[in-house]
């Protein structure tokens, strides 16, 4: 899946060095209720068992650098608490700092949403982010999430305790 500048693509272990520089990033995983990488050796453990499924985890290339500058990607929700359907997919992403308020995210979640409805069954998809981090809410708006309502979710998310998350839906049209 690609744009004229992004390429959605497999994790690789060579991706490790820079998913470290990027998500160690005090500013990024928080933001998203997991902790910043605190070494190479764990970025490179992530991208083995949590990036590992190629099927629903992309890597964002930057076609310009080749380096990989973000993840996209959508798995079950029955571990996140969220009001989701039966069987609905939860989303995430992220996108590395220098990078951000560019329309990148917004374009690869475009290309992961076309990807879902030409290639799978996925009716809707369901997301939250933190009230306290509306940019994430206006990526999802841009792509046609609606909101459906706030819950907070507690301990299962990085500093979640007392931040309420905004739940947002997309109804995937055929
Ligand atoms: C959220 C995130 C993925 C957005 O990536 P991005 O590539 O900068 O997103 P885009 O440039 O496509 O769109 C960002 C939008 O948010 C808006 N925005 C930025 N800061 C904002 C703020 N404080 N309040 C409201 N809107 C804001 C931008 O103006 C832009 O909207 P616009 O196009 O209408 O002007 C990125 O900031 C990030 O990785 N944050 C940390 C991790 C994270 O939050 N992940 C999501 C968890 S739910």
């Amino acid at each position: 899946m690609e744009t004229d500048r992004i390429i959605l693509r497999p994790w690789r272990d060579s991706d490790a060095p820079s998913l470290y520089k990027w998500a160690s990033d005090p500013d990024v995983g928080p933001r998203a209720g997991w902790p910043p990488h605190q070494s190479v050796e764990e970025s490179l453990e992530v991208i083995r068992t949590v990036f590992c499924d190629a099927t629903n985890t992309w890597a964002i290339e930057l076609k310009e650098t080749g380096e990989a500058i973000g993840a996209m990607g959508y798995g079950p929700s029955c571990n996140c608490n969220l009001p989701a359907r039966d069987g609905e997919p939860l989303i995430g992403y992220w996108i590395a700092k220098p990078y951000w308020n560019k329309g990148i995210c917004t374009e690869a979640l475009g290309l992961m949403i076309e990807h879902i409805r030409c290639m799978t069954d996925i009716k809707s998809l369901i997301s939250g982010h933190f009230t306290d981090n509306p940019a994430s809410g206006r990526v999802m708006e841009k792509c046609g999430f609606v909101p459906t309502g706030e819950t907070v979710i507690d301990e299962t998310q990085y500093q979640g305790k007392d931040r309420p998350i905004r739940v947002l839906r997309l109804t995937i049209s055929a």
